[in-house]
């Protein structure tokens, strides 16, 4: 088949370059990062009803789902698990970094959007998923 599909084989000799990963491991513990990944998971759910609400108008309740779910309001909420659970304390500070910035851009939007400047809270927008592709970019977890 490699004989006849030349292209297919250049292909197949190349995949293992691209799948190399070059971003830094974060060495979380299993049950951190088990409480990361349900956050993830209900990160992007918020960002998805954010999104629909701002594309319906409704840019006062975007806002609000913003703070309560990404902003200032939801930081913290692991403070009280045991230390193996919580993901922030076990990041690279840098990496923590990028999540706690993630939280502020998000509360920015929430401020903008509670007082009604739609402009700016559109201006504002695209700062939600900016450290969502920072971290991602940046970092791994296993
Ligand atoms: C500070 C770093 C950081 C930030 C900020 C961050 N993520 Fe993540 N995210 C991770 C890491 C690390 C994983 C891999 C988790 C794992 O599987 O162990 C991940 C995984 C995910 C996953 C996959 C979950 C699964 O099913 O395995 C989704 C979806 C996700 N993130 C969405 C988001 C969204 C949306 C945002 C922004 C609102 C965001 N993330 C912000 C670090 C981050």
């Amino acid at each position: 088949m490699c004989s006849r599909y030349p292209l297919l084989l250049a292909l197949f000799l190349a995949l293992p370059v691209a799948a190399e990963d070059h971003r830094q491991l974060a060495a979380l513990s299993s049950e951190a990062q088990a409480t990361l990944r349900q956050e993830m998971l209900d990160n992007l759910i918020a960002l998805n009803e954010i999104l629909s609400l701002v594309a319906a108008n409704k840019i006062k309740d975007a806002g609000e789902v913003a703070e309560n779910s990404l902003g200032r309001s939801a930081m913290g909420k692991n403070a009280r698990l045991p230390f193996a659970h919580r993901p922030g304390p076990q990041m690279p500070p840098a990496m923590h970094d990028i999540g706690r910035g993630g939280h502020f851009a998000a509360s920015e939007f929430a401020a903008a959007a509670a007082s009604g400047n739609r402009e700016r809270a559109l201006a504002l927008l695209p700062n939600l998923t900016a450290s969502c592709v920072g971290c991602h970019a940046a970092y791994r977890s296993r």
